[in-house]
């Protein structure tokens, strides 16, 4: 697989110039192949600059099947944003919605998009996100119907800017998302959280509250090094926080029929082989338009490629979650 390092890491990184240089932090190749140094972040991505392969800190674990008689907890992460994080929540949500399941949108984005998308006015909310985070028991209170049956939704806005902030002295402060959906989870077959584009607290709380993730990436430039920083994240969470928590799947969106997007989609496929979740979904303009209408693109355009696209790529997750065998 061909590895493209960002620029600055090749030009201020050990280059080619360098293989001669004998300090073995560096480059001394028998000294990153023994035993203790191998996982070591920091010699891997020097180790894979030089090599010009990915290496270990691409390692995503795949999830667990959803324990019995509650709703599987999963988040749609990316710390990059506008690679179609919102888009796959609203669209993954209402399909799910439209083929009878019950499902709940949680919005831990202040910029509340998925009320947008799902047709509810932010306006008559009282009960936010933020709410949920600061007193985990008001999330019975804070659901909301949406434009789709059997979908609920609790909102976000623009007041979770500031609560990392504020929670710097909580105690707890990783798990109160969990705590707060506890009591929802034997209601609902599926919640699905969508995250801010960082990896901050409140990123962290959907990641403990979570059974798995779905990654969506542009098969763009750099899809690959946006992944090896939050499969660390995952990797310091399961250590530290939520031991069972597992990838549900890569999922590639505004996918176009140009080389580069072909050339980042194979790499995707090698990379994560088990973990891809196909098709990928095609740039279409009426995705990007639904959400002014307030519907999901099964209410607006169902036969456009983006409809057919999330239809196919939920039959696979469906399959996937054990909602359907
Ligand atoms: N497959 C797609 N084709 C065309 N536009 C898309 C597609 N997916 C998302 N968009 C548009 O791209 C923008 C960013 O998508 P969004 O889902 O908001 O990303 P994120 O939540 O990761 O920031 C939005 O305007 C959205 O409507
Ligand atoms: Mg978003």
């Amino acid at each position: 697989m061909a590895y493209r390092a960002p620029k600055a890491l090749v030009e201020d990184g050990p280059g080619p110039q360098s293989a001669s240089n004998k300090d073995p932090l560096i480059v001394d190749v028998e000294f990153t192949e023994s035993e203790e140094i191998a996982g070591s972040p920091i010699l891997d991505s020097v180790e894979s600059v030089r090599t010009k392969k990915a290496s270990s800190p691409m390692e995503l674990p795949m999830s667990l099947p959803t324990p019995e008689g509650r709703a599987r907890v999963v988040t749609v992460i990316n710390q990059k944003g506008g690679v179609g994080k919102t888009t796959t929540v609203i669209n993954v949500a209402s399909q799910l919605g439209l083929r009878g399941y019950r499902i709940l949108v949680v919005d831990a984005d202040s910029q509340g998009n998925c009320a947008t998308g799902l047709g509810v006015d932010k306006s008559r909310v009282k009960t936010t996100t933020r709410d949920l985070i600061l007193n985990p028991e008001t999330a019975v209170n804070a659901r909301h119907a949406t434009a789709v049956d059997n979908v609920h939704m609790i909102v976000g806005d623009k007041t979770l800017i500031g609560l990392e902030q504020e929670m710097l002295r909580q105690l707890g402060r990783e798990r109160r998302l969990s705590e707060a959906l506890s009591p929802l989870l034997p209601h609902y077959d599926l919640i699905l959280i969508d995250t801010p584009p960082s990896l901050g607290i409140v990123s962290v709380n959907a990641l403990v509250a979570s059974d798995g993730i779905i990654v969506p990436v542009q098969t763009e430039y750099f899809a690959l090094e946006g992944l090896a920083l939050l499969s660390g994240t995952v990797r310091e969470v399961r250590a530290l926080l939520n031991p069972s928590l597992g990838v549900d799947g890569v999922l590639m969106t505004m996918h176009a029929p140009t080389t580069l997007n072909q050339q980042v989609a194979s790499e995707l496929r090698e990379a994560f082989p088990q973990l891809m979740v196909e098709p990928a979904i095609r740039r279409n303009i009426r995705l990007a338009e639904a959400p002014s209408h307030g519907v999901p693109i099964h209410l607006h355009e169902p036969n456009s490629s983006g409809g057919q696209d999330y239809r196919d790529v939920v039959s696979v997750l469906e399959r996937r979650w054990g909602l359907r065998e």
